[in-house]
């Protein structure tokens, strides 16, 4: 079901995070916001998230996104509904728009802090192209990273985040992933990528780089939807799964978390 185009650039997260938002300034023009929707179920969706949701003119966001708040909409609310090949044309409208004055709400899964950064960037892009002086704010969301970590108890302090999905080379994260799992006997959460860095791919790889083959590893797929599922492997059992590049070589979806656990006596 992705909808993430991970094959587009330049990466429009350097631009999202170049600056600090600046102050929330009153008087200045109304801000657009970039609300996190939660991990896809709305019991897990802020009341200042659906607030921006609910108040807004017009909504921009993945299909698969935007479904989730549909309901919280009226028939008022204009929903641009895109997939990662007219995004680019869904986020133009949506700037003019808000630029001629309506009230934009663009929607991410998760929260937008975590691997949520080109959306975020795309958005900022298309709402100052057209007026420059518009802010864009986040709403942070629960992210399907929290979720993973309350189920696998690998609380943050203790854990390494690592997203791989994204485009282009992933060596730098795959060293930061291997050390934090290795040297630094960290808990690790990964987003892995569809379909070339799957959990099976990237246990092997822990392997390789000397990882403990009894450490537990949980693939935690569709977290918080009625469907979810915590795969339970050791790192060794998980491996097994490694190889190949396309949806038929791995039994799990592409909603998917990777709990690297250590030991805690
Ligand atoms: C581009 S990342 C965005 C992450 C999002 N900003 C967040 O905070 O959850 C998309 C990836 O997040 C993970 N993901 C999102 N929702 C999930 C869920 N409900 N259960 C498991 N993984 C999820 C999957 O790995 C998915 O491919």
């Amino acid at each position: 079901m992705s909808d993430y185009d991970l094959d587009a650039g330049p990466d429009p997260a350097t631009f999202a995070a170049a600056e600090p938002e600046s102050d929330i300034d009153e008087a200045g023009d109304e801000p657009v916001y970039a609300v996190g929707i939660g991990p896809g179920n709305l019991e897990y969706l802020t009341p200042r998230g659906e607030r921006a949701i609910r108040e807004a003119d017009v909504i921009v966001g993945f299909t698969t996104v935007v479904e989730f708040v549909e309901e919280l909409t009226d028939e008022d609310t204009d929903l641009l509904t895109c997939g990662y090949k007219d995004e680019a044309a869904a986020l133009e409208e949506f700037g003019e728009r808000v630029a001629a004055g309506e009230s934009g709400t663009a929607v991410a899964m998760g929260d937008p802090n975590h691997s949520g950064y080109q959306f975020v960037g795309k958005v900022q892009d298309a709402v100052q192209r057209e007026d420059p002086q518009i802010p864009v704010r986040i709403v942070p969301g629960i992210s399907s990273l929290q979720v993973a970590a309350s189920r696998a108890r690998t609380p943050m302090e203790d854990t390494e985040f690592v997203t791989l999905h994204k485009s282009g080379d992933l060596e730098a994260d795959m060293e930061r992933l291997a050390a934090a799992v290795t040297d630094d006997e960290r808990h690790l959460l990964a987003l892995p990528r569809p379909y070339d860095r799957m959990p099976g791919d990237i246990a092997e790889f822990l392997l390789e780089r000397g990882a403990d083959p009894d450490l537990e590893a949980l693939v935690l797929e569709k977290l918080t939807h009625d469907e979810e599922r915590i795969h339970r492997f050791t790192l060794a059992d998980l491996s097994e799964h490694a190889g190949g590049t396309g949806r038929e070589d791995t039994p799990f979806s592409d909603l998917v978390v990777l709990a690297v656990r250590q030991s805690v006596s």
